[in-house]
């Protein structure tokens, strides 16, 4: 390679890493893998070096994106670096043998613990308590999102016991995986795009500007580091991560000191079989230099410090060919697109298909059938297409193009302004009707067993039904005939549809299948109106003074009862004798959500129940003895010991005028 050869491929490069580093902290949809990433990296670094084309500009220099215009910035005092990274057994011995070349004779050891895939976060605890807390921005500024992560259950607004003048606490928000296919799930009930990973829903959520709605989502946190001013700080990282422990921040179970580089990589190979029974995201093990004189000693390069690594284990990744991208018709019309691909074993099982989610995102990574695609499982979980290995072949076919009409009914399709999927608007459309009956059916709306996909199939190209609503005068001999299903289960399948008949009125509500209708709002909804009527009789008004209610939800709760056929079909599961009734609970707001109270003492004008009652209606909840887990202790006159225990605990303690301040509007 020449000069100018050169020089063009470090602009390529720089080009390539700017782009990855703002889809991936700025957009949350990263468009490649981490290890290409670091490839592209370590190319660019070499190719610097090599032939002196350094500047301060460069991506080798910095770290991560830059801090988002909606938060208050803040300075970092001292810089959050990022870590280099090793692949496999030999890089990890050339870290350790740069190590030992600096400290030569000196005997030093290892502190190991897992890598967690969310995002950096940096915490300050003055006089014990939580003054701010900000993302790592571009390493040396950040966002100040003290509000939203205030909310966040594992984060401690006081610390426990003695506590340090100063605090300066690091670690990383994370979402466990089931919690990340949850949100995801509520997401596209709610016509929104799902998030790619763990790791882009933790940086999108804590990003949100209202800290009611990042209370909402599943933030999780562990913390991996401290310092501290005014008094004497531990002086190895083990000791650390003790003292974090002790002053109530969480610290995962799984770290250990090393007494070398063998061990190091035993404990790696250990982890790296037990990671995928963890109900969280890990992708590798940071290993540490534990003693701190050490880690002055070897100090820092422009983005990472000397005396630490990141080991990344494989990626969850695989390669296969994309045979034929097919269209699903989903229960409310929606097309999805799916890549049907040559089979491929992944993270312990094949997969055969991966949601291209919409046309846009085939657009965006160009993927055409006969594509060799790189595959990855989202929280280990859902398969994705990451991006398209050879997009320069020869013979590909023409960029994918959405139909215009329905692949299974010919309607035309439609697309709703600030929306990206197509849609098939016809109600009749065959794939939407058995849609529509197995939701019905499912187990988190009416729990009909043995009605599943099969069933419904039969029973809708039979004639048999239409609508749910026909479910309910269904004859055991009318279903005898059908494939694999003898008498006996047929009996069942009558006596689990007239079980079903029991089910509460939220459960009703969300087996409707209401657009945007998830179980939260169903939940919601019969909480707050009490009888199926009542709904049916509301306004976008009264729906939109429900909490979990948005003007969306709303005009689609109001838009699906003024049809006339949807109203019919109601009155039919009425006369078939569905729970059409509830109990109906008075909620004034969700202030005090997920919040635990503590009760001692007199209260100048509430009873004991009146106060509980009052906690409930906004969402929190009374428990009887003070623990760490408590939120705040509400105390009157003459308290118990439960004051002196709080007080120890650093919880929260409020009179009565600073409680109703707190739910006051
Ligand atoms: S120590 C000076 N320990 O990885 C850097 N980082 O790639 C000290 N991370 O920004 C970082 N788990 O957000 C450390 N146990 C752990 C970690 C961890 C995740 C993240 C952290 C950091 C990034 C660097």
């Amino acid at each position: 390679m020449n000069i100018t050869e050169a020089r063009e491929r470090v602009m390529e490069l720089r080009d390539l890493i700017e782009r990855a580093n703002r889809a991936y902290y700025e957009e949350a949809q990263p468009f490649i893998s981490d290890k290409e990433f670091d490839e592209a990296l370590k190319e660019l670094e070499e190719l610097e070096n090599e032939y002196a084309l350094q500047t301060s500009d460069s991506p080798t220099r910095r770290v991560g994106g830059k801090p988002s215009e909606s938060f208050p910035t803040v300075e970092h005092p001292e810089a959050m670096l990022s870590l280099d990274n090793t692949y496999n057994e030999e890089e990890l011995q050339d870290f350790d043998r740069r190590v030992r070349g600096i400290l030569g004779e000196q005997t030093y050891s290892y502190s190991v613990e897992l890598k967690f895939d969310g995002a950096a976060i940096r915490l300050r605890y003055e006089q014990g308590e939580l003054v701010l807390g900000a993302t790592r921005g571009d390493g040396y500024r950040g966002d100040d999102i003290t509000r939203n992560l205030k909310t966040i259950k594992d984060i401690p607004l006081r610390l426990n016991g003695h506590a340090p003048p100063v605090a300066e606490v690091r670690g990383e928000a994370y979402m466990e995986k089931e919690a990340f296919v949850r949100l995801n799930e509520f997401r596209e009930e709610q016509g929104l795009t799902p998030f790619a990973n763990p790791r882009n829903s933790t940086a999108g959520s804590l990003k949100m500007q209202d800290p009611r709605e990042v209370a909402r989502r599943p933030i999780r946190f562990y913390s991996f580091d401290l310092s501290i001013e005014g008094e004497p700080a531990p002086d190895t990282h083990m000791e650390k991560l003790q003292m974090l422990n002790r002053l109530g921040l969480p610290v995962c179970d799984y770290h250990a000191v090393c007494k070398d580089i063998d061990s190091v990589l035993k404990i790696i190979y250990e982890w790296d079989d037990l990671r995928h029974t963890l109900p969280y995201e890990t992708d590798g093990v940071v290993v540490k230099v534990n003693e701190d004189i050490f880690r002055t000693e070897l100090g820092y390069t422009a983005k990472a410090p000397r005396w630490a690594i990141a080991y990344k284990f494989e990626a969850e990744q695989a390669t296969t060919v994309i045979e034929d991208i097919s269209l699903q018709v989903g229960r409310l019309g929606t097309i999805t697109p799916v890549a049907e691909l040559k089979p491929v074993q992944l993270a312990g099982s094949t997969i055969r298909r991966a949601s291209l989610h919409n046309e846009d995102e085939i657009h965006r990574k160009d993927i055409r059938p006969g594509d060799t695609v790189v595959v990855e499982k989202a929280g280990e979980i859902i398969p994705q297409v990451i991006n398209v290995v050879n997009p320069d072949r020869d013979g590909r076919p023409e960029p994918f193009k959405m139909p215009a009409n329905c692949p299974a009914c010919n309607e035309k399709l439609v697309k709703f302004e600030g929306e990206v999927a197509w849609r098939c608007m016809n109600p009749e459309c065959p794939p939407q009707v058995k849609e529509r009956i197995v939701h019905f059916a499912s187990r988190d709306a009416m729990d009909i067993e043995g009605l599943g996909e099969a069933v419904v199939d039969q029973l809708v190209a039979e004639g048999l039904i239409q609508t749910f609503a026909d479910l309910y005068s269904l004859k055991p001999e009318q279903l005898v005939p059908l494939e694999r299903m003898g008498k006996k289960s047929a009996q069942n399948l009558i006596e689990a549809i007239e079980m079903s008949k029991s089910q509460p009125l939220d459960r009703v509500l969300y087996a409707l299948g209401i657009r945007f209708v998830g179980r939260t709002v169903a939940r919601d909804l019969a909480a707050n109106f009490g009888s199926v009527d009542e709904v049916m009789n509301a306004n976008f008004e009264d729906f939109i003074a429900v909490d979990s209610v948005g003007p969306k939800i709303a005009e689609s709760v109001a838009a699906f009862f003024e049809i006339d056929k949807n109203r019919e079909m109601v009155e039919q599961l009425r006369e078939a004798g569905l729970q059409f009734e509830g109990e109906k609970k008075e909620s004034f707001s969700s202030k005090l959500e997920g919040k635990k109270f503590v009760l001692t003492g007199t209260l100048p004008t509430l009873s004991r129940s009146e106060a509980s009652e009052l906690i409930e209606k906004h969402g929190g909840k009374t428990t009887t003895s003070v623990s760490k887990n408590t939120d705040y202790l509400l105390a009157g006159d003459s308290p118990g010991s439960k004051y002196e225990k709080a007080e120890k605990l650093g919880i929260p303690i409020l009179s009565e005028k600073e409680f109703r301040d707190l739910i006051k509007d």
